[in-house]
C-alpha cells in the first residue's frame, strides 16, 4: 500500500459521507482487485479511499443519478473556475444543468443547499467555510484523483452494475444507498428494494461495507453493526421521529450474525387464518406466525423482483423494439392483453426502469388517442 496520503476532496450531499468517510474506510481492505462504490453519490467514500493510498487494480464508481457529475469532474475539473454565489447565477446554472452543462454540474454541490440538486433545493446561503478558491482546489484535486487512477464511471441500477461485473472474493463493494424512509429530495428512498439488497449481500462472495440507520430489518439480516453513532438530524431527513443511529455493517461482521430464521412454507395461506385463530394463539405462537409471514413476504417479493428484472423487463424491451412504428403499436399490443401503461409503470417501482418500458406521456398518449379514434 502506498503510504502517501493526500487531502481527500469532499462534496456536500444529502446523506453524503464527507465527515464519516475516515471511519468508514477503516473497515475497507487496504488493497484488492476491484473497488466498487455502487451508490457513489458525490464520491466522498471513494475519494477518501483514493486519497489514503488504498491499492486496487480497478476503481468503479456507479450512481443512477449522479454519474453526469462524475463525468463533469473527470473531464472538466482541471480548468474549473467557480461562478459567483448569487441568485442570478443559481437560476442560470439551474437551467444549464438540465441540459447536462458540465460547469453547472460542477457548481451544483457548491451552490445548492446541503449539496443537493438544482431542481430540489434553493441557493445555499451561508456558504459554509468554503471560499470559491478552496472549492476550485477541491474540484481540481477530485479531477486528478479520478484521472490518475483511471476510475471507471457507470450509471446503472446497483444490481445491474454488480450483476454485469460479478465481483469475486478479491473485490470490495461499498454500499451506501438511500436510507429507508429518508426523503432527501436529491434521490428517492424507494429506488432500492431493501429485501433484495439483503438477499444479495447475504449471498455475496466479495467483501462489502454497508451503511444505514439502525433498522430492525438490517439487524436481523446482518446482526449488530460493527460501528454505530447517534445520527445528526441534518444528515438525512428521516420521517421517523425517534433518535436514529448511523451504522456500519461489514461482510465480516455479518458472517457471525445469528439469523433467527424460520423455514418458509411454500403452502398457500391456510383456510383457518381468521381473527378467531389469532385470538387463540399463545404469545410464542403469535410471534412465530408473524415471523413466518414476514419471511414469506420477503421471499415472495424477492422472487417477484427477479421475475420482473429477468423476464418481464427484457421481454417488454424486445416487444417495444418489434412494435416500433408498427400497427398495432407497443401500447396497443399491451392494451390488447389487458395491460395499460399505468399498470406496467406501477410494477416497476424504480422510475428509470419504468422509463425504459413506459415513456412518459407522448407515445402512450398517442396510442390512447389512436384507440379513441
Ligand atoms: C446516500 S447517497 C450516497 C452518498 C455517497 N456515499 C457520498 O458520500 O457522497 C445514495 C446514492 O444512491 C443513488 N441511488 C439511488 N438509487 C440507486 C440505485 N437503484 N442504483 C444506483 N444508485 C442509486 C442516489 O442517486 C444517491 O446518490
Amino acid at each position: 500500500m502506498s503510504t502517501r496520503k493526500v487531502v481527500a476532496p469532499t462534496f456536500r450531499y444529502p446523506g453524503g459521507k464527507g465527515s464519516r468517510s475516515p471511519k468508514i474506510i477503516q473497515y475497507i481492505p487496504k488493497r484488492g482487485r476491484k473497488f466498487f462504490d455502487v451508490f457513489a453519490g458525490r464520491l466522498n467514500v471513494t475519494f477518501r479511499a483514493l486519497a489514503d493510498g488504498m491499492v486496487f487494480d480497478e476503481w468503479i464508481i456507479n450512481d443512477i443519478n449522479r454519474a453526469p457529475f462524475f463525468r463533469a469532474l473527470r473531464d472538466h475539473g482541471d480548468g474549473f473556475k467557480a461562478s459567483p454565489k448569487t441568485q442570478e447565477e443559481f437560476h442560470r446554472l439551474s437551467a444549464l444543468a438540465k441540459q447536462g452543462d458540465p460547469h453547472a454540474l460542477l457548481m451544483e454541490p457548491y451552490l445548492c443547499f446541503n449539496g443537493s440538486t438544482f431542481d430540489r433545493c434553493g441557493l445555499s446561503t451561508g456558504g459554509g467555510r468554503r471560499s470559491p478558491e478552496s472549492y476550485e482546489r477541491n474540484v481540481r484535486l477530485a479531477c486528478n484523483l479520478l484521472r490518475n487512477n483511471n476510475v471507471r464511471i457507470t450509471q446503472l441500477d446497483w444490481l445491474d452494475c454488480l450483476e454485469a461485473e460479478q465481483p469475486g472474493q478479491d473485490d470490495f463493494v461499498m454500499v451506501d444507498g438511500p436510507y429507508i424512509d429518508c426523503e432527501v429530495g436529491a434521490y428517492e428512498s424507494e429506488s432500492i428494494c431493501p429485501t433484495e439488497l439483503i438477499d444479495y449481500l447475504q449471498r455475496a462472495k466479495f467483501t462489502w461495507v454497508f451503511t444505514e440507520h439502525k433498522q430492525p430489518m438490517y439487524l436481523q439480516a446482518f446482526g449488530e453493526p460493527v460501528y454505530q453513532q447517534k445520527a445528526q438530524r441534518s444528515s438525512q431527513h428521516s420521517i421517523q421521529s425517534e433518535d436514529q443511529f448511523e451504522c456500519i455493517w461489514t461482510s465480516e461482521g455479518a458472517k457471525g450474525a445469528k439469523r433467527d430464521s424460520v423455514t418458509v412454507s411454500p403452502l398457500p395461506v391456510p383456510d383457518d387464518r381468521k381473527d378467531t385463530f389469532y385470538v387463540s394463539l399463545d404469545d410464542e405462537a403469535l410471534l412465530r406466525e408473524i415471523r413466518e409471514c414476514a419471511e414469506m413476504i420477503t421471499e415472495s417479493r424477492n422472487q417477484m423482483n427477479k421475475e420482473m428484472r429477468k423476464r418481464l423487463l427484457p421481454a417488454l424491451i424486445e416487444l417495444k423494439k418489434r412494435t416500433y412504428r408498427k400497427v398495432p403499436g407497443y401500447y396497443e399490443t399491451l392494451a390488447a392483453m389487458g395491460l395499460n401503461p399505468a399498470t406496467v409503470r406501477q410494477w416497476f417501482y424504480r422510475s428509470y426502469t419504468a422509463d425504459e418500458v413506459i415513456s412518459d406521456g407522448g407515445e402512450a398518449a398517442g396510442a390512447a388517442l389512436r384507440r379513441r379514434r
